[in-house]
């Protein structure tokens, strides 16, 4: 047995709102570019740990890599769907998107070695542990998924992401990654990803006619980047990474965790 279990929790996505985030076109693009790139970003994510994990000795930690595994392909097979029904109900083309996270993800595997691919999971798996500590922190902005098995689906990925957060950098570690490796592929992702994704977002917000109402892409806008948004939030637990001594496990939340399997009606 891993430290953590799988789920399969069953969801109904037929009804999925085209704004699926309140209602707002900007703050959903955000979120519906973010789910296009996640059914090959687990995949790359999975591949980039298997091809590393013989070199773990760890009977403990060879057991989460099981676990981790199982986890992201449910994960990216959840967010297919959605993103499927999206398109198929209103129409929008994520497809596309995916597409394209595919030949960036495939561009990676084919210019870097193993551990630098896998340097660069240990470092998403940081920004999603991040985002995950913000949407368990901040019920408020949770709420903001109208859709109640969307909202489900997010705290699922939320609370698997925290429980499996540093078994792709522990697998690093014990590899053998340096600190200077996984802080330069760090921003090397950061710097090939944050230009696409931003381009990809304001392309789906023009799509969804998100700039014709000004109020409105404002209050987007403002979930994101103000000073309350979930970017800005998420600013200094990203920093955290470039501590030489950092380590995924510092930051404990297990009680907000416990708490949020609770609502969810899981027994763990
Ligand atoms: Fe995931
Ligand atoms: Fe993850």
């Amino acid at each position: 047995m891993s430290r953590f279990p799988v789920r399969r929790p069953e969801f109904d996505f037929s009804g999925v709102r085209l704004f699926f985030y309140d209602d707002n076109a900007l703050a959903s693009a955000f979120w519906a570019v973010l789910q296009a790139l996640f059914p090959d970003g687990e995949r790359f994510f999975i591949r980039a740990v298997r091809d590393c994990r013989k070199r773990i000795d760890d009977p403990e930690l060879q057991k989460d890599i099981d676990t981790f595994m199982e986890q992201k392909a449910n994960h990216g097979r959840a967010h297919r769907e959605v993103n499927a029904m999206a398109q198929e109900v209103h129409g929008i083309d994520l497809k596309s998107i995916e597409r394209r996270t595919a030949r960036i993800m495939a561009l990676f595997e084919r210019i870097h070695t193993p551990m630098q691919r896998l340097a660069m999971t240990a470092g998403a798996e940081h920004f999603t542990a991040t985002v995950a500590r913000f949407l368990l922190r901040h019920p408020e902005y949770l709420a903001g998924f109208r859709d109640p098995d969307a909202r489900r689906l997010v705290m699922w990925h939320a609370i698997e992401e925290r429980e499996h957060r540093a078994v792709a950098f522990d697998v690093y570690r014990g590899a053998g990654g340096t600190y200077w490796m996984r802080a330069v592929m760090w921003l090397w992702m950061a710097a090939v990803l944050a230009p696409w994704l931003t381009f990809e977002i304001v392309r789906l917000t023009a799509r969804l006619g998100g700039f014709d109402d000004r109020a409105a892409l404002r209050r987007g806008y403002a979930s994101l980047l103000g000073r309350k948004g979930i970017l800005m939030k998420i600013g200094p637990g990203m920093r955290d990474y470039f501590r030489r001594d950092f380590h995924p496990n510092d930051d404990d939340q297990s009680a907000l965790e416990a708490e949020w399997r609770r609502e969810l009606g899981w027994a763990n």
